[in-house]
């Protein structure tokens, strides 16, 4: 029998840890995301611990993982869970959906994963499926929304963990095994014709070029500066860019960000506690 794959973020039912497993899975994979998340759950075991840490520490142990504003928005969160939550992360849609960095899927996924409650978590694996299943392309509240009524009371959490890795194997995008699947008696596309989910629209779009991007300038400015402070005069060869004006540009987009601060000649990671 085949078994569910294996992340430590399964093996926890601590709501606050399954909202940072889920951050970072949003536009990070698997592979990636093993070895950074239960550092970065150590360093922030709780939201009241993690309000506590310097913006600077998460994002030294962020580094590698793209995206940091999604780690600003998971000490933001934090901050709003003690606020006004006394700490504990709520336990309904729009509580989670009002968190910062927390949209429909993420909430949907703390809500099955950490609680056990019937929400059906359409990732891009579980929209594949049901659009192969149904035979059509879908759009997302339509996915959605079947998701919800396939979904089987009560076992939400191994349903979605079932869907997920049957996408990620069996049912994956570009070599589907149709010739042993044992859902082939429900599946309306069986492999023949035109893939049905090539043109279902996903929760994450696929991302544009890297090299030569802003993000990679920006990324590389962040991995320095995970080293410590960077001067004004230096950042577009931290950039590996030759255009003064847009490395200056991008460090402030970093600033803007909450990501990075300006100390008179220098710039470093913000420190600030929230
Ligand atoms: N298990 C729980 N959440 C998951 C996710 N987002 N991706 C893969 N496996 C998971």
């Amino acid at each position: 029998m085949p078994r569910l794959r294996e992340f430590p973020w399964r093996a926890t039912r601590d709501p606050w840890h399954v909202l940072i497993s889920e951050v970072m899975l949003q536009q990070t994979n698997v592979g990636r995301v093993r070895p950074r998340f239960e550092r970065f759950v150590a360093l922030a075991p709780t939201p009241a611990a993690c309000v506590d840490v310097a913006l600077a520490d998460l994002l030294v142990e962020w580094q590698g993982m793209g995206y940091p504003r999604r780690c600003r928005n998971i000490q933001d969160a934090a901050r709003v869970i003690v606020e006004r939550h006394g700490g504990e992360v709520p336990r309904d849609l729009d509580s989670l959906m009002a968190l910062p960095g927390i949209g429909p899927y993420t909430a949907r996924a703390i809500l099955a994963f950490a609680f056990g409650d019937d929400a059906a978590v359409v990732d891009t694996n579980v929209a594949r499926v049901i659009s192969r299943v149904e035979g059509r392309a879908m759009k997302p509240r339509e996915t959605q929304a079947l998701a919800d009524e396939m979904l089987p009371r009560g076992l939400s959490r191994d349903w979605n963990q079932v869907v997920m890795d049957f996408g990620a194997t069996v049912c994956n995008a570009r070599s589907p095994r149709c010739s042993s699947c044992p859902i082939a008696r429900l599946c309306s596309w069986c492999g023949e014709g035109a893939d049905p989910a090539r043109t279902t629209a996903f929760t994450s779009r696929p991302q544009g070029r890297f090299e030569g991007s802003d993000r990679q300038a920006r990324g590389r400015m962040m991995k320095r500066l995970t080293e410590g402070s960077v001067q004004a005069t230096r950042v577009a060869e931290v950039m590996g860019l030759d255009d003064g004006d847009r490395a200056e540009r991008l460090v402030e987009s970093l600033v803007a960000d909450g990501l990075v601060e300006r100390v008179g000649r220098a710039y470093r990671l913000s420190e600030k506690r929230r």
